[in-house]
């Protein structure tokens, strides 16, 4: 006797794999998966097996069909349950790959070279003082890098063994690695007015062998006042103002007789801090003849200018012994600032 009819028995099996499929296919990490793979392979009550229970309840004749049937619908949901268990191992793998959690190699930032830290130091403090910064070209010419300095064709300073001179040039007027910045003071006369107040910081070449205090491509700060009235006292102020911004605390200028073409009187600009003098640079009144040759009047204005050389100051306020130190590019060193 039959209990069950081949229809209702299809019937049953089909919606059990549509069920199953569905189930399988939309399994996420959570226990989804686990409770599908219970609820229709489940080995006691899953519901394959109580299905499988009602073939015997098919008319003898049926069973073969019905058995066909049953088996097809069993493969298909064990092959979804084999897919869904692949894919879901893939994706923990995957997850277990990439631990967010983890620290992360660590990305090293570097930070400003203490050569540059010192020009921004420089500009930022003679800014508060009113002074402008501008930058010159590093390439110059006879004429801004000596003549308009009052740096005359037989002036030692001229001589091809302390310069360098490009391989271009230009007949009797050939180009040079600028050899001081006081160029700048020239081209910033030539395109200005007075009142001015200026400073310029970059970069100078001279053939000096290398040594504690000695570079062949070093840094120098050029410093430029015209007004009405400028005297030395300006200058001295001007220095002393700076030497206390930039090496802080209380620091003495001294300034020593010397000589430059380009300004008259001239000086040397020696800074005491922690006890001891230490040279930084030249200084001075503008010679009128300088103010003359870019078209200023020297009776109604007057002007100071100084050079200090960057690597020096930078040395001193760092406690720095040799400047070559600088430009080894030993990260060890770079990274104490
Ligand atoms: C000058 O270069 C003048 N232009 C300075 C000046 C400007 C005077 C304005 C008057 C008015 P001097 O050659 O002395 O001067 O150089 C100035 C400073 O540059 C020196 O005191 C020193 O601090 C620095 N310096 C000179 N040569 C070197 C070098 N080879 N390496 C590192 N620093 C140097």
């Amino acid at each position: 006797m039959s209990t069950v009819s081949l229809e209702s028995f299809r019937a049953e099996i089909d919606r059990l794999r549509a069920d199953a499929t569905a189930a399988l296919d939309a399994a996420g990490r959570d226990d989804a998966f686990e409770k599908a793979r219970i609820e229709f392979l489940g080995a006691k009550s899953g519901r394959l097996k109580a299905i499988q229970k009602l073939l015997g309840g098919l008319a003898a004749a049926d069973r073969p069909a019905g058995g066909k049937h049953f088996n097809e619908a069993k493969e298909a949901i064990t092959a979804a349950l084999v897919q869904a268990q692949s894919r879901l191992a893939g994706g923990v793998a995957e997850v277990e790959a990439i631990d967010v959690t983890l620290p992360g190699d660590p990305v090293r930032i570097g930070h400003l070279h203490p050569i540059t830290q010192t020009i921004r130091r420089v500009q930022e403090i003679m800014a508060r003082l009113g002074f402008e910064s501008v930058d010159g070209p590093e390439v110059e010419d006879q004429w801004h890098n000596f003549e308009a300095l009052a740096i005359g064709a037989e002036h030692p300073a001229r001589d091809p063994l302390d310069n360098f001179y490009l391989a271009v040039a230009r007949g009797t007027d050939p180009l040079l690695l600028r050899s001081q910045t006081s160029t700048v003071q020239i081209r910033v006369m030539e395109r200005r007015k007075p009142p001015l107040r200026i400073v310029s910081l970059g970069r100078v070449y001279r053939p000096d062998t290398a040594d504690a205090t000695h570079y062949p491509m070093f840094h120098q700060v050029e410093g430029l006042l015209v007004e009405p009235g400028t005297t030395m006292a300006h200058l001295k102020s001007v220095l002393r103002l700076f030497a206390s911004s930039f090496l802080g605390g209380d620091v003495h200028v001294r300034f020593r007789p010397s000589f430059f073409p380009f300004t008259e009187p001239s000086v040397e600009v020696d800074m005491e801090w922690g006890g001891r003098w230490i040279e930084m640079g030249g200084a001075g009144m503008v010679d009128p003849a300088v103010l003359e040759a870019v078209g200023y009047d020297p009776a109604t204005v007057s002007g100071f200018a100084f050079g200090l050389g960057v690597e020096r100051i930078a040395a001193r306020r760092y406690g720095v012994a040799d400047i070559r130190d600088f430009y080894k590019n030993d990260v060890r060193f770079l990274e104490q600032f």
